[in-house]
């Protein structure tokens, strides 16, 4: 190669890396299955320990009050926020599978503790450590799935965590029938602890996240290792062309020790990640203020004489709900995640409307039931999953756990908030009491039309480029094998400079 060749290649370096990528992503591997599989099983369990109080209330410890059975249903809320907290900055600390570990264990302790629990207060402390693990996954596995995951495929990963959580209410619910007797309450609450021992089995073949090795230390060789394997690549470009997707942007400014706060208040202080922060809030307040949770800690009261078993409509519903994730799963990465939230806030909006009609008899009772069917499938393909995987989208790795860490927060109070307040709201409100919901759900609508910027498929660099309308097309080359080992080369100079 001549040297005005070289020169030519080393300033086009990283605009190939964008085109590289384009190809790459479509490699589904084995160690990010692995990885997918042992890190839902976290959001399982989440979902497992939402839904597995609605039905053994009479069979636990038969004759407690119903203040401390509501203090137990609780406490699963109570924990979560403080487990959001520490599990942001234990993904910083340890590393995203390190933390993942302290997770499992921590689900292990509760389910453990659950499980042998002599009266209710032990069900209650338990319900609070598990509630805590709780909060700690949701904001460790969307980062962990969104890192590992390549762009094209980082809506379907994040799906594929609302799925392992709604499939965990549903398994709840249908255990329910043949466990919740006085007899065989305990096999319902072992659950979660044999979930746990199984992922810790698995624990040793877990992929750290490259995102967060590299986020430390650009030139990490164990990065590499785990991109080369993660990607299923051959040759060294790819990996550095890869890595170049993990550091762009990011590689002058060293990971620094800061702490959640120092991080948030860098976030408030810059306009655009200001902004960024603020719509990803809002979609946490208006996941949970859509009252999703009012269904699903109130539907068998709800359903009480609409249906003969009211249990039979939360099963179904919660089927609902998985099918409805799964449609979502198949659309999350060819619609935008705009389009969706629009979609699911319209949807829903409309839906509250007709549960409201049905509740004051202009309709027939059938149309509660289904509006409320309908309100749960317009949640799932939207309001449900994108909250969560919309973070790791905006925000460039140093960003993600702290602003994860909030949203968390955030949400489990609302949720709690939700929790606490329906059977009010249902008391005074009366055949209204979805009116609040539908008033959210409008209201989210015009948001999402008019502040929320679109994120998919879009690298967070990108994003904020876009924000300040600056023109970032990327160029497309076309390189060849034997062109290749230069541009390593060449890509290797670029990172040593940086
Ligand atoms: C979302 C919400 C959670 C809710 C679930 C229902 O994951 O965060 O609170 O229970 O959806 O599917």
């Amino acid at each position: 190669l001549s040297e005005e060749e070289r020169n030519l290649r080393s300033s086009r370096a990283s605009m190939i890396i964008l085109d590289e990528l384009e190809f790459d992503a479509q490699v589904v591997t084995a160690p990010l299955v692995f990885a997918i599989i042992v890190a839902a099983a976290s959001q399982f369990l989440v979902g497992y320990n939402t839904g597995v109080m609605n039905a053994p209330e009479k069979v636990v410890f038969p004759g407690h009050s119903t203040g401390l059975w509501s203090l137990a249903v609780a406490a699963f809320a109570v924990g979560g926020p403080f487990g959001a907290i520490v599990g942001g900055k234990m993904a910083d600390q340890r590393g995203r599978r390190g933390a993942l570990l302290l997770d499992t264990w921590t689900f292990m302790l509760g389910g453990l503790l659950q499980t042998i629990a002599p009266d209710m207060y032990t069900i209650i402390i338990a319900r609070f450590i598990i509630g805590f693990a709780s909060g700690y996954s949701s904001v460790l596995v969307p980062i962990y799935l969104g890192e590992l995951a390549p762009p094209t495929l980082r809506g379907l990963l994040g799906t594929l965590t609302q799925f392992a959580l709604v499939i965990g209410i549903l398994i709840a619910n249908l255990l329910a029938f043949p466990f919740a007797n006085e007899n065989t309450w305990r096999v319902i609450f072992a659950v979660t602890p044999l979930i746990s021992l199984l992922q810790l089995l698995f624990s040793p073949f877990l992929l750290e996240s490259p995102r967060w090795l590299l986020n430390r230390d650009p030139n990490s060789l164990r990065a590499r290792y785990i991109i080369k394997r993660l990607r299923g690549l051959r040759h060294d470009h790819e990996v550095e062309a890869e890595v170049g997707n993990f550091v762009m942007g990011e590689a002058a400014q060293k990971q620094t020790e800061a702490t959640t706060t120092a991080v948030l208040s860098e976030m408030i202080s810059h306009p655009k990640l200001r902004k960024l922060l603020m719509s990803c809030i809002i979609l946490q307040v208006a996941q949970q203020f859509s009252g999703i949770n009012a269904v699903f800690y109130y539907s068998t009261a709800f359903f009480d004489g609409i249906i003969d078993n009211p249990l039979v409509g939360t099963t179904i519903v919660g089927a609902v709900n998985v099918l409805a994730t799964y449609v979502a799963l198949l659309l999350m990465d060819s619609c935008g995640r705009k389009s969706l939230i629009l979609w699911s806030s319209g949807g829903m909006f409309i839906a509250c409307v007709v549960i409201v009609l049905s509740l004051k008899g202009i309709l027939g009772n059938m149309f509660a039931l289904l509006a409320v069917n309908v309100y749960v499938c317009f949640f799932e393909i939207g309001l449900g999953p994108i909250p969560w995987l919309i973070v790791a989208e905006m925000f460039e790795g140093k960003y993600v756990a702290s602003a994860m860490s909030l949203c968390c927060q955030v949400n489990w109070a609302c949720n709690f908030i939700i929790g606490l307040v329906f059977p009010y709201m249902n008391q005074y409100l009366g055949p209204w009491s979805f009116g609040p919901f539908g008033l959210v759900l409008g209201s989210v609508f015009v948001f999402a039309l008019s502040v929320l910027p679109e994120t998919q498929g879009t690298t967070p660099d990108e994003l904020i480029a876009e924000m300040t309308r600056k023109n970032s097309r990327s160029m497309v080359y076309e390189v060849n094998e034997e062109d290749a080992g230069a541009i390593d080369m060449e890509w290797r100079k670029a990172m040593e400079q940086l």
